[in-house]
């Protein structure tokens, strides 16, 4: 990402005006405009990120699929407040993204459409479907004007990675209200929904149809005790899931469960999977989702968000690497990291 800037004499005086956001690291100065950096080979959680326009990235609760060489990041495009849609951003070696597009816009000219300017688009995220050939993008969708109430999952498909997708439908998938959520492809092909349901007090599941545009029968309770923010990964065959407590914007103690079989039973760890300053409040974040290496056995990347519920466009992204210690996963603080990270750990003869 060239979300690292850096700055100095006048420039730094020039930027600390701008606000306190800027984070000087390393680069040139010329005249008065900062020159980006060029060097953006790691990953700094919690700094600004820019994509290679110097835009700041915008693609929060997001969600990553790998296709054909390079990563695709979906998430929420958000102004101050407002929700504006699903942006796509690229990259391939998940430092430098390219805004590739809006993926999916609200409509701006019917007011009765689910997705009328004015409704809440979070937590996208996109599976690609091998025997229809499309990409399916779900999210969670509030109706316009209706706050939280409306609790549905919704569905936009495309034949491109990049979209645009076309709206579908939005329900609560059988009958269940449905907040925040995770899409979760396994080995077989075949693909879940995780949500949040009843008043985000159980967390579900429900097995997606063949063409991944709807949800089965097979839906079932994970467990009942108030969690979101659902981030699952498959490692030593067994499920990992990480979630959230429900305090909103605010930060609280991600908790992770474990199961052999995604209808459950799952055992919650005893373990607070974060370490570091912060851990007990997720270092001032919450889940969104858990990226796989490509091509890499036992490398995931833990991404979660620092929402800033003042400047939902200004929450930082929170990426960190997925550490195994005794096969247990922990994230552990890293004010930066590189890719690298994960075989300088296993050459010390850790896990991964
Ligand atoms: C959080 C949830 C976010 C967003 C927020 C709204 O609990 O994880 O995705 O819905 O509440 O307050």
């Amino acid at each position: 990402m060239k979300n690292v800037f850096a700055i100095t004499g006048l420039s730094l005086a020039l930027l600390t005006g701008c606000g306190q956001h800027f984070v000087a690291q390393q680069s040139t100065v010329e005249e008065g405009t900062v020159k980006k950096n060029t060097d953006s080979s790691k990953i700094s959680p919690g700094k600004i990120w820019l994509d290679d326009n110097g835009e700041v990235i915008n693609a929060h609760g997001g969600g990553v699929i790998f296709q054909q060489g390079k990563y695709y990041w979906f998430g929420e495009k958000r102004g101050r407040f407002a929700s504006e849609g699903v942006n796509v951003y690229s990259s391939s070696d998940l430092y430098n993204w390219k805004l590739e597009a809006m993926a999916l816009s609200q409509d701006k000219n019917d007011t009765l459409s689910d997705i009328a300017r004015g409704c809440v688009m979070e937590r996208p995220k996109v599976l690609y479907n091998e025997k229809t050939k499309k990409f399916v993008l779900w999210f969670h969708l509030e109706l316009r004007g209706k706050g939280y109430s409306a609790a549905r999952a919704a569905v936009a498909v495309s034949d491109n990675v990049t979209g645009p997708y076309k709206y579908i439908s939005s329900f609560r998938p059988n009958g269940n209200m449905s907040r925040d959520m995770t899409l979760y492809k396994d080995d077989n092909g075949d693909a879940y929904i995780i949500y949040s349901s009843r008043e985000n007090y159980d967390l579900r599941i429900a097995k997606l149809t063949d063409d991944f545009l709807s949800v089965t029968t097979a839906d079932t309770m994970l467990f009942s005790n108030h969690r979101e923010a659902p981030a699952i990964f498959k490692y030593n065959n067994i499920y990992h899931l990480i979630t959230s407590g429900c305090t909103g914007w605010k930060s609280n103690k991600a908790t992770l469960h474990t199961a052999t079989n995604l209808f459950g039973p799952w055992t919650e760890s005893k373990i607070n999977p974060m370490s570091g300053p912060q851990a007990d409040i997720t270092f001032d974040g919450q889940s969104t989702f858990v990226l796989p290496v490509a091509g890499k056995k036992d490398q995931f990347i833990f991404l979660a968000d620092k929402w800033n519920p003042g400047n939902l466009k200004d929450s930082r992204y929170l990426w960190l690497p997925i550490q195994f210690k005794n096969e247990t996963p922990v994230v552990e603080w890293m004010d930066e990291w590189r890719l690298g990270w994960f075989e300088n750990n296993l050459k010390k003869g850790n896990n991964n």
